[in-house]
């Protein structure tokens, strides 16, 4: 949700923070702040707003000097968007400053003893609690002080600690929210993703729970909050500086949009043997015999990640014929779920740290279900939580709005449908003529993504309705859905999606004189049922956009637009049908003049319930 970096070493260090902080810009952005040690003393600017803004005010305050410092880009939970509230946040005695990541659950317990001892807040933050605790508990020792805090304190948290006593030395600490700790050469920059990291070094480690390290420039020294002494494994960085740099687009989600095909490519390398008719995946050989076993799956995710699981639902029973449910995680995690022998929950999530799809998969863990993750970020606290698992390999994702994660999770699903199906009933040629399919998506996604210019002026008749429908069914029932996330994300314009069949239930109500409705009309088992649809909806005055297959003449008797996409095995169809969906997501916001890649109030990852 927020970013965080943080340095010590022997730099200048006020640019470099900056720098890596407008890479972690994407993780939150509601308000920025930066604080060093300078001569002795910490000195703090934030401001609301976005980096830039505290680019202006450092401009008119001459800047911070000192080779240690952090900075953090804020999300706001607990407290309004202030400058108070915006991190870093200092104590009152010891002369701590600390940016945080996460909750702290029990804050006002912990707030009501703190002012008992006769501590001043000056926000309304939680982490305001942590900073003034660790002041309190402090006795020449941050370490120490850190670790007595942190064994208070219920909730989430990364956090990067520095003292003025101790000028040369950070501590940061883990628990629920991911941290990074790069190491250079007498230097050490702190970040909650790697892309912060990575133009200064491409070593690093990754903290795990309740572990909290020291780092000064002449070394670092791991533990647990009580104490016993930890080894990280030192890894090199898997980002390439090319994947987080914009490179010629406008913005990253129009990037991640178009590297598509590429990213698929990534996905399917090595894993599909097209004439032998077999799908190699490495990360799941080891239970191969309990996943063959299975009896039910559960896909679990939120937001698009759903959106995936929901089709991924589609294609375990009827391609693999195994019994499967895609839910809510935050739903999942608290209705009590019965989870039979022989269950696989399955956590569908880009960044692997998303807080409700972990809570649900430690809850179906717990329960007795075998966990198997389809991640994008390698080495996430999901993907650690997990038995197996299949990485999606599409990079890194910098858009807010999830794009070619969604197409990646698709493709992973799809694999595992066909990995299953091919162990439990279906024939090599079948799964051969499926893969030889699927080996294909990536050349049709780029022929959709040469019809830009025209999805373009479609969406330009239309940018201006406030209300939309986005209609779908089977296999792009989800995809409509995910339409209609992508354009109400970026674009703010009210958008729904439904099983086309459920319009007639009520939402046929709201249509009338031009109001856009987005049918997904490719070929497929339900193509005539889906025209009937559309019939009701012109009748009522609706302007239908549908989204059809090359070589359908029919279609465009019916629909005011149509956008084609190529011919393919309807349970493939997902992964052409929703890339003009992105795109004219993409080209609404940027004809309504918003901020594609930063829509207000979303996050990029949501490391909190
Ligand atoms: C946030 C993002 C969405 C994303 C969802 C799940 O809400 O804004 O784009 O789909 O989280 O994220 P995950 O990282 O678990 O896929």
């Amino acid at each position: 949700m927020c970013g965080i970096v943080a340095y010590t070493g022997s730099k200048s260090c006020q640019h470099l923070l900056l720098e890596g902080l407008k890479r972690l810009e994407y993780r939150g952005y509601d308000s920025a702040g930066i604080a060093t040690i300078e001569n002795g003393r910490i000195r703090v600017v934030k401001t609301v707003g976005r980096v830039a803004n505290l680019e202006d005010k450092l401009e008119e305050v001459g800047g911070l000097r000192g080779t240690i410092g952090m900075c953090h880009t804020r999300w706001a939970t607990h407290g309004g968007v202030t400058d108070p509230n915006a991190h870093p946040h200092t104590d009152d005695r010891a002369g701590i400053c600390l940016i945080h990541n996460g909750i702290i659950e029990n804050y006002a317990a912990l707030k009501t003893y703190l002012q008992e001892k006769g501590h001043t807040f000056s926000s309304d933050t939680d982490t305001e609690v942590l900073a003034m605790l660790i002041g309190e508990l402090y006795d020449g020792d941050l370490e120490a002080a850190v670790q007595a805090a942190l064994r208070e304190v219920t909730g989430a948290y990364g956090i990067v600690v520095m003292c003025e006593r101790e000028p040369d030395t950070l501590v940061a600490a883990r628990k629920g929210s991911p941290l990074m700790v790069g190491v250079g050469d007498g230097e050490f920059i702190i970040a909650s993703d790697g892309s912060a990291i990575v133009s200064h070094t491409s070593q690093a480690f990754a903290l795990e729970d309740y572990q909290v390290v020291k780092v000064t420039p002449t070394g670092f020294r791991t533990s647990t909050i009580h104490n016993v002494p930890v080894t990280p494994k030192v890894q090199q960085l898997e980002i390439e500086l090319e994947e987080i740099e914009l490179g010629g687009f406008s913005h990253f989600m129009q990037k991640e949009i178009f590297e598509q095909p590429k990213a698929l490519a990534n996905t399917f390398r090595g894993r599909i043997d097209a004439k032998e008719g077999k799908v190699v995946l490495g990360g799941v050989a080891t239970l191969a015999k309990e996943l063959i076993r299975a009896r039910r799956t559960i896909l679990l995710g939120q937001g698009t990640a759903l959106h995936a699981a929901m089709i991924g639902e589609y294609m375990l029973e009827d391609l693999a014929k195994i019994g499967a449910v895609a839910e809510y995680a935050s739903e999942f995690r608290y209705r009590n779920p019965i989870i039979e022998e022989g269950t696989v929950a399955i956590a569908v999530s880009q960044s692997g740290e998303t807080a409700d799809t972990l809570a649900a998969l430690l809850e179906a863990k717990e329960r007795g279900a075998l966990a198997l993750g389809v991640i994008n970020v390698v080495g996430s606290t999901i993907a650690r939580e997990t038995d197996a698992g299949v990485y999606l390999r599409v990079g890194p994702e910098i858009g807010v709005a999830s794009t070619k994660a969604f197409v990646g999770q698709v493709a992973v699903l799809t694999l595992l449908a066909l990995w299953w199906a091919r162990r439990r009933q279906m024939s090599a040629d079948q799964c051969a003529e499926m893969l030889r399919h699927l080996e294909t998506v990536p050349e049709k996604i780029e022929r959709i993504l040469a019809q830009d210019a025209q999805i373009r002026r479609v969406t330009e008749k239309y940018v201006e309705r406030e209300n939309w429908l986005f209609l779908g069914r089977g296999y792009n029932y989800p995809t409509a859905l995910e339409g209609a996330l992508k354009l109400k994300e970026i674009s703010y314009i009210h958008a729904e999606g439904m099983p086309a069949a459920e319009m007639k239930h009520g939402p046929i109500a709201l249509i009338n004189d031009g109001m856009p409705a987005v049918f997904i009309a490719n070929r497929g088992r339900q193509y005539d049922k889906v025209m009937s649809n559309i019939a009701e909806v012109k009748a009522r005055g609706g302007h239908v956009i549908a989204v059809a297959t090359e070589g359908d003449t029919q279609i465009a008797k019916h629909a005011h637009d149509v956008l084609y996409i190529p011919d393919i095995p309807e349970a493939l169809s997902p992964m052409l049908a929703v890339v003009p969906l992105q795109l004219m997501a993409y080209h609404a916001a940027v004809l309504r003049g918003h901020d594609v890649d930063k829509p207000r109030n979303l996050a990029k990852s949501v490391t909190v319930e």
